[in-house]
């Protein structure tokens, strides 16, 4: 099966996990795409959804899907969303999107991560690909030479303004053997907004979209 039916399969399989009339987060991405479109035939068991980008928002405005800030939601249940990459441990690498910022933050305020990917993001070790990281503008340079100094080699990520305003850099080469702590080092550099390692808040069920079908892990 094509990745894209994989991610498809995934975003359908998902809707188990909805909880009815009740708000629910969503993320951002190809995936999530598919979980919207999913979302769209049980639009009308539940109340609405907390979005993590103008993207997602765009698309469930369209669909007339209910949008509801963080800020009103006294608990959220439930966050789906999707990863670039995602280890044993049920730690993610996310920011693909450049969304990363908002995605972490809805994924501390729900009380579940329900973490949709297709087989391919599946990895033994996080740092196959870039690390991204959201950074204030006038502090890109100097974040990116902190980076180097973790032995990091950060690449701007042109063309790309986040939904907060920020820039993208995507750090190569970083080597990933304590997540959570390499979240801390990041985090505190003055100048980033988030870091795409999601050690600390890792995901608490994943949803594996494979050629035999989806796999499903509970933490
Ligand atoms: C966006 C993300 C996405 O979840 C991640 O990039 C995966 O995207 P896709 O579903 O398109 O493969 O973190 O910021």
């Amino acid at each position: 099966m094509v990745k894209d039916q994989l991610k498809k399969s995934v975003g359908w399989a998902a809707l188990q996990y909805i909880l009815f009339s009740r708000v629910i987060g969503v993320g951002t991405g190809s995936t999530v795409t598919y979980f919207i479109e999913a979302l769209n035939s049980v639009k009308d068991k539940i109340e609405g959804v907390v979005s993590s980008s103008n993207h997602s928002s765009n698309q469930l405005k369209k669909l007339g899907i209910p949008l509801y800030n963080l800020n009103s939601l006294h608990e959220l249940d439930v966050y789906f969303d999707s990863a670039d990459e995602i280890d044993i441990h049920m730690q993610m690498i996310k920011g693909g999107g450049g969304a990363l910022t908002k995605e972490k933050i809805i994924a501390a305020a729900a009380k579940k991560f329900v973490c949709i990917v297709d087989s391919s993001k599946q990895v033994n070790i996080l740092g196959r690909g870039p690390v991204p990281i959201e950074v204030i503008p006038m502090a890109r340079s100097f974040v990116a030479r902190e980076l180097i100094r973790l032995g990091g080699l950060p690449e701007y990520r042109h063309n790309m303004i986040t939904d907060n305003g920020n820039n993208i850099l995507d750090v190569y080469n970083m080597k990933i053997t304590n997540a959570s702590l390499l979240e801390t080092k990041i985090n505190n550099i003055p100048g980033v907004v988030s870091v795409g390692i999601f050690a600390q808040r890792r995901a608490d069920i994943v949803l594996i979209g494979t050629k035999d079908g989806i796999k499903t892990i509970i933490s």
